[in-house]
């Protein structure tokens, strides 16, 4: 039988919480590794199953890589396997980075469609696309994105849709191209920011990095780098809510609050003080039961559709009614499900959802079905009476370093069994 934690309704969260580096940078930089012979090295390492699962699909392409605390160290081979261990691919979403770097730097790579969260269709048109326009043949082949190209050129490429996922992969392959390549719309997550700042520091020439028109000229090789991986703002902001369901206080470092603007307006407009301490540190401090807000999520500056669990979760209790509106994934409204066996009056209507909070939630045994909705089910059984089980947490482990030390050390009671 799988692990479960058991969350003891009622605590108030109090005190200070370190957040590390980002997950979904991190394994876009060990990707990008890839892309120079050598060692590169990076710090500040979150301690979660991915790390080792994307080291995992590294390894099978002639990588080795040390992970040892925060610190993981891949060294590249001058010759690279182009054809990525499919059972390793399958096991998390991010392996499909690495197709950007073997295009770039091998001029094939054949890859397994990627696993991970079952949060709504994923397809890898945009991703497929740029490449093609970079000069590579891509097709899928029995399972596999399989792509081909003589050699690389630079292109205009316009994306469809700001995809964090097709940006960062045709920016890796565009960083070796021959000549100079336009991405407009691209993602502007802080997440790409920082895998720009890697690939300068490699010798990439990038320009209009964090906008959505970024330039790349291509250069022939890359070097290996050090680099420190951003805090991760989506675990930061899991502790902001944390603070304004249960009344809390809490300070968070180790995120760059900036990275929050629209999540910590939200939070005020719900009744919160937010306090920046410095630009690292921020303070949520909740005095009464939350008001009702109402959030939209949207690409980066927009509200992530990573927070639009604990948006849910929040609004479950809030003094009032709540729209919340999801534009990314469709079928991350399907824990909704998961909250009404906790008591929320929440019903869905295509891609928005109307909760009425109420004072109390009840609790009941959830399962998660994924990384954030799994964390949205622990925050509300923090604000439900009694014990509530959170079944199927290999989820919350794949993403939250320390999750359950962290909750205890603020106040709360939760327990992995
Ligand atoms: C990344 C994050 C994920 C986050 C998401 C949006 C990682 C490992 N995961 O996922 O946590 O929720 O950004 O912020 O970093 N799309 C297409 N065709 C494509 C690519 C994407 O239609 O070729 C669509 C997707 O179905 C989705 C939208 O574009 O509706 C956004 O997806 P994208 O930004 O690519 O998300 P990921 O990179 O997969």
């Amino acid at each position: 039988m799988s692990e479960h934690f058991q969350v003891h309704g009622g605590a108030r969260l109090v005190g200070e919480v370190d957040v590390v580096g980002a997950k979904n940078s991190v394994l876009k930089l060990m990707a990008a590794a890839l892309l120079a012979e050598g060692t590169t090295t990076l710090r500040n390492c979150p301690r979660i199953l991915d790390v080792p699962l994307m080291g995992d699909v590294l390894r099978s392409l002639g990588c080795e890589v040390a992970i040892e605390g925060d610190t993981v160290q891949i060294t590249t081979p001058a010759q690279l396997n182009h054809r990525a261990d499919s059972a390793s691919m399958g096991k998390l979403r991010a392996s499909v980075c690495v197709l950007g770097p073997l295009v770039g730097r091998c001029k094939r790579a054949v890859v397994a469609l990627p696993g991970g969260d079952a949060i709504g269709s994923r397809p890898l048109d945009m991703h497929q696309s740029g490449l093609r326009q970079l000069g590579a043949h891509s097709e899928i082949e029995h399972g596999c994105v399989v792509a081909e190209a003589e050699g690389l050129h630079g292109a205009q490429i316009w994306l469809d849709f700001p995809s964090v996922g097709a940006t960062e992969n045709i920016l890796m392959a565009a960083v070796l191209a021959n000549g100079t390549t336009v991405i407009d719309n691209a993602a502007r997550e802080p997440e790409i920011l920082d895998l720009c700042t890697m690939l300068q520091q490699m010798g990439g020439k990038i320009e209009g990095a964090g906008t959505s028109t970024l330039t790349v000229h291509g250069v022939d090789a890359l070097q290996p780098t050090e680099h420190r991986v951003i805090g991760d703002r989506i675990v930061g902001a899991t502790w902001a809510f944390a603070a304004a369901m249960t009344r809390g206080d809490v300070t968070v470092r180790g995120v760059d609050p900036h990275h929050l603007d629209l999540v910590l307006e939200k939070l005020r407009l719900s009744g919160a003080e937010v306090t920046i301490d410095d630009s690292q540190t921020f303070r949520v401090v909740q005095r009464d039961r939350p008001a009702a807000v109402d959030f939209v999520t949207l690409p980066y500056p927009g509200f992530a559709t990573d927070l639009q669990p604990f948006a849910v979760a929040l609004a479950s209790v809030a003094d009032g009614t709540s729209m919340i509106t999801e534009n990314l994934f469709e079928a991350r409204f399907r824990f909704i499900e998961e909250m009404v066996r906790l008591g929320a009056d929440a019903r869905t209507d295509g891609h928005h959802a109307v909760v009425r909070g109420v004072e109390r939630l009840s609790s009941a045994p959830v399962w998660a079905p994924d990384i954030r909705a799994g964390v949205g089910l622990v925050l509300a059984g923090l604000c439900a009476d009694g014990m509530t089980d959170v079944w199927d947490v290999f989820h919350i482990d794949r993403g939250y370093p320390l999750f359950v030390e962290n909750m205890n050390r603020l106040g709360a009671d939760v327990r992995r069994i």
